[in-house]
C-alpha cells in the first residue's frame, strides 16, 4: 500500500528547514547504506547524529505526531529520527530494498523497518528527474510530490530514485516500526478506517452501525497489534 499525505509540513516549516540545510555540511550517503544499496547509492546526506539533523528531525517528528493521515496509514509504534538527503545533478539511487533492522541512534535499541517515508522538501518544478519509483505487488508507482507532502510505502518494496537531470532534490526520509507488522493487515485497517470516517460524516456518531464498525476497527488492532 502506497499512501500520499499532503501538507505534513507548513510552507514556513519547509522554508525554515531549507534555510538550515543550505548552511549545513553534507556527507556521502553511502555511510548509512548496506552492501547492496551502497553499490547503487549516489547522493548526499546530513550526518545522522549532527545537531542539525536532530533539530530538523524534531520538527518533522512534531508534525507527524499530529498528522492523522500518517497515524492511520502507518499505525506507528516507533519512528527512527528523520534523516535528510539531497540529489544534485547526476545523482541517483538504483533499485534496492531498505535494510530490515536499524539501530536507534544513542539508545542501544533496534527498530524493525516496516514503513518507509519520504517527505519532499523541494518544489517539483525546481528539478527534473529525481522521481521515487516504488515496485509493489500491484506494479510500479512513480512519486514526485510538492514540498511538504509525504509518501509512505511498505519497507518491503524494492524502490529507486531516478537520476536528477536539473536542479537539486531535497527530502527527509525515515523508517517506522508499525504496531501492525504485516502490510496487508495494515492496508485492511487503513481502508476500514477510511470507510468508517466516510460513514461517520453521514450518520450520527451514536448510530449503532457506526459504533459497531468503530468497535470492530479497534478490536482488530487489539488482536493484531504489537506494542
Ligand atoms: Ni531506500
Amino acid at each position: 500500500m502506497l499512501v500520499t499525505i499532503p501538507d505534513v509540513l507548513k510552507p514556513q516549516e519547509v522554508a525554515h528547514i531549507r534555510r538550515v540545510l543550505e548552511e549545513t555540511d553534507w556527507v556521502d550517503g553511502r555511510v548509512t547504506a548496506g552492501d547492496q544499496a551502497g553499490t547503487v547509492k549516489r547522493n548526499l546526506q546530513v550526518p545522522v547524529d549532527s545537531p542539525v539533523a536532530r533539530e530538523l528531525g524534531e520538527i518533522v517528528l512534531r508534525a507527524l505526531g499530529t498528522n492523522s493521515g500518517f497515524m492511520t496509514a502507518a499505525l506507528p509504534l516507533r519512528v527512527l529520527p528523520p534523516m535528510f538527503n539531497r540529489y544534485d545533478e547526476g545523482m541517483t539511487f538504483g533499485a534496492h530494498v531498505d535494510g530490515s533492522i536499524r539501530a536507534v541512534p544513542g539508545s542501544g535499541q533496534r527498530l524493525r523497518t516496516d514503513v518507509s517515508s519520504t517527505l519532499f522538501l523541494t518544489p517539483p518544478e525546481d528539478y527534473d528527474g529525481g522521481e521515487l519509483v516504488v515496485h509493489d505487488t500491484y506494479g510500479t508507482h512513480t512519486v514526485k510530490l510538492p514540498a511538504g507532502h509525504m509518501v509512505v510505502y511498505p519497507a518491503t518494496s524494492m524502490h529507486s530514485v531516478t537520476p536528477v537531470t536539473r536542479g537539486s532534490r531535497w527530502a527527509s526520509f525515515f523508517w517506522t516500526q508499525s504496531m501492525i507488522r504485516d502490510d496487508w493487515r495494515r492496508h485492511m485497517l487503513y481502508e476500514l478506517d477510511k470507510s468508517i470516517m466516510s460513514i461517520r460524516a453521514r450518520m450520527a456518531d451514536d448510530d449503532l452501525a457506526v459504533v459497531g464498525l468503530t468497535a470492530h476497527y479497534h478490536n482488530l488492532i487489539r488482536h493484531w497489534a504489537e506494542t
